[in-house]
């Protein structure tokens, strides 16, 4: 496998092959870094991380991955660079290649981080789009597969927002990884039925199976991973609030919800959750609102099934993998 100067820009760019090597990879690396076994394969490189949006588990992932490769950082916030509004996607991407090894983007349109790659002469990892969240994915496919010790086969619900970055990676990568995929949510909800239908090629290819159900009962129903997100992402406007809390209150993950899946299953969620009044957001959202939490309840959030803090370390590791291998330190 050659991952040597790849991007790394959404999941249907990769095989299942590769796919399944990153994960091994970032695995290897996770046991690694727990014997405090030295992996500073990359050692003198500087990647750039470009960050039009906030974050924490993205941001520090990169640094620390990049830190233990032995590699040095330098973080571009959402207002400290000139990209954009002084200087053009093109012109930056030049730039930057003339200084780093790799360079780190997240921000808005899917097109932008393509734009960086096409003129960018090292590789550009997507931490983020609004289409797409290809090292989240990762990180979950670790989780699960510590969790179950495999992927195939896995009956993998998706609650919520189905049609940002979140719902249509996940779709992505249950496609290629032959994991049984159903999006829950009202119908217009579910992803543009043009990725639909390039996740349907893979399935056909891979065994994965997709599904999109209006009815919670029904679509949890036998699951493995029940699995949220926020219903208003990072850069949408606060007025689309009221709407989505109208139309996907009945689609929160509550306990009477858990309940119904499989004895074995567990919760995931990216992070950053509305599980409590804990948060700026959350605390004026709920009372505005009249609500304690949004997308998952605090019950489930903080109950023996959830998996989401070992989900977030997995990031680290996956980003890991992610950078090795396309920078060429492994084979
Ligand atoms: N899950 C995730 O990407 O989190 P951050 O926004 O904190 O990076
Ligand atoms: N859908 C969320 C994911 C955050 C990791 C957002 O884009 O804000």
């Amino acid at each position: 496998m050659n991952f040597a100067g790849r991007d790394f820009l959404k999941l249907l760019d990769y095989t299942p092959e590769e796919i399944s090597a990153l994960i091994d990879l970032a695995a290897e690396f996770k046991a690694k870094k727990k014997a405090g076994v030295p992996h500073r394969l990359c050692e003198g490189k500087n990647i750039a991380l470009i960050f039009e949006k906030t974050s924490t588990r993205t941001r520090c992932s990169f640094e620390v991955a990049a830190h233990d490769l032995g590699m040095g950082t330098t973080y571009l916030d959402p207002s400290g660079s000139q990209i954009g509004k002084k200087e053009s996607i093109a012109d930056t991407a030049r730039v930057l290649s003339g200084i780093y090894d790799g360079i780190e983007y997240r921000g808005f349109g899917q097109e932008i981080v393509e734009e960086l790659a096409k003129y960018a002469s090292v590789p550009v990892w997507n931490g983020l789009t609004n289409e797409f969240h290809p090292t989240q994915i990762l990180a979950d496919f670790l989780t699960i597969r510590e969790q179950f010790g495999k992927l195939a086969g896995i009956n993998f619900v998706y609650m919520g927002d189905a049609r940002y970055n979140m719902g249509n990676s996940l779709m992505v990568g249950c496609a290629k990884m032959g994991l049984n995929f159903t999006a829950c949510a009202p119908k217009k909800y579910f992803p543009d039925p043009e990725l639909v239908a390039a996740c349907e090629a893979v399935a056909a290819e891979t065994g994965a199976t997709l599904r999109f159900c209006e009815d919670p009962a029904e679509a949890v129903k036998g699951a493995n991973v029940i699995y949220t997100d926020v219903w208003v992402s990072m850069g949408e406007p606060v007025e689309v609030w009221e709407e989505r809390i109208r139309e996907l209150a009945p689609y929160q993950v509550n306990t009477a919800l858990m309940e119904m899946a499989a004895e074995d299953a567990v919760f995931m969620h990216c992070l950053p959750a509305f599980h409590d009044d804990k948060t700026g957001v959350g605390k004026e959202m709920g009372e505005r609102f009249g609500r304690d939490s949004m997308e998952v309840t605090d019950e489930v959030f903080e109950s023996e099934r959830s998996v989401v803090f070992r989900e977030a370390e997995n990031r680290m590791h996956t980003i890991k993998a992610v950078m090795a291998a396309t920078l060429g330190a492994v084979k």
